[in-house]
């Protein structure tokens, strides 16, 4: 018998607007970075997308070359989407991009119009959709003028491939130039993905100003520093945690004493509150409304649930939020 999602599924979230756009994403999205590639078997992938629907997660991230190995994920997801997904499509955001290198030669990287409207056609294939609701430029190229990189956005979208257009990874001064060019062709920029956690606060400086002066929505990139901003890695590194089983970014020499002794004091503030450090990560990142959504991973379904009550706690009073500061800079 088909899979069916669970009738309360739009009980369990909020759902915040996208910018001024129409769009509104809910607080947590799913991406398929880790787990979804060829080391991950594909009854846990399938239970993990199963989760996230039925808690209220209607988007999902992927990219070109998330796997292992590249485009993997994007081939497993399209599996999935036949199976379960195809009746839902219309209750979905999916979203790609492309950015890194993908196939060889001078055309499989970076940000020519030549490479992005490829790889999104290969991208299509592998997922079996006829269009994405979101394409991103996943990385600034500083060798393509920028205006051959947002003109090959706004054909995509008006080829309709794509329903909207987004970049990652842009500095403020570059996404600013970026969002006016799109603006005026035409396809206003939906979103930026950059990454933000409490351990990665650079797009305070600058970028959310851009962000608000052009009512242009933010998805948050690893809010829960690959886990580290979590209770995982308190007791040492578990045999199943990324850190141990996939180390392709998160290295176990990343855990050194002193995020440790963050990590723990986090989660003590985190325990005052009444909620878990990965839910407090989560609401801290969201806590300004400029912040659309908080993209997470997962690698367990019952991570996705825990992780959806993360506005439960309420919302930090100035004391909180100062504590946290103190703790971030010591
Ligand atoms: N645009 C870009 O350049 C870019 C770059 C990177 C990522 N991204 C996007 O961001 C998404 C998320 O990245 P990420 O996976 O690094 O995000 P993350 O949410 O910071 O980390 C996810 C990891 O944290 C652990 N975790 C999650 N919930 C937990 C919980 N409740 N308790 C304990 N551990 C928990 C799991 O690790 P374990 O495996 O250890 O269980 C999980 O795989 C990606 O899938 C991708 O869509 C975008």
């Amino acid at each position: 018998m088909n899979w069916q999602p669970c009738d309360q599924r739009y009980e369990k979230l909020t759902y915040r607007r996208c910018g001024n756009s129409g769009i509104q994403l809910p607080a947590l999205s799913l991406g398929l970075w880790h787990n979804f590639g060829n080391i991950t078997p594909f009854s846990v992938q399938r239970d993990l997308l199963r989760t996230a629907f039925d808690s209220g997660i209607t988007h999902f991230d992927l990219a070109n070359n998330y796997g292992p190995p590249d485009g993997e994920a994007e081939r497993n997801f399209g599996e999935h989407f036949l199976r379960d997904w195809k009746p839902y499509r219309d209750e979905l955001i999916i979203s790609t991009k492309a950015g890194y290198g993908m196939w060889p030669g001078p055309y499989g990287d970076h940000g020519s119009r030549k490479y992005l409207i490829a790889s999104l056609d290969q991208s299509l294939q592998r997922m079996h959709l006829d269009y994405v609701d979101i394409f991103y430029h996943h990385r600034p190229d500083p060798d393509t003028p920028l205006e051959e990189t947002m003109s090959a956005l706004d054909h995509i979208v008006r080829s309709g491939k794509a329903l909207y257009v987004g970049v990652s990874n842009y500095p403020a001064e570059l996404a600013d130039r970026a969002f006016s060019m799109l603006k005026e062709m035409g396809t206003p920029c939906l979103i930026e993905q950059p990454k933000y956690s409490m351990f990665e606060r650079w797009i305070e400086g600058g970028l959310t100003d851009v962000l608000r002066k052009h009512k242009v929505g933010c998805i948050a990139f690893c809010p829960l520093a690959s886990g580290l901003l979590t209770n995982r890695y308190i007791n040492g590194i578990p045999a199943d945690s990324r850190a141990a089983h996939d180390p392709r970014f998160l290295k176990p020499g990343a855990i050194t004493p002193e995020v440790l002794s963050k990590v723990i004091k986090l989660n003590a503030l985190a325990e005052e509150r009444g909620q878990k450090l990965s839910q407090m990560a989560l609401a801290w990142v969201l806590r300004d409304p400029v912040v659309t959504s908080a993209l997470i991973g997962a690698s367990k379904p019952e991570q996705i649930l825990e992780n959806v009550q993360c506005l439960q706690a309420g919302p930090f009073t100035q004391e909180e939020l100062d504590r946290i500061d103190q703790i971030l800079a010591e």
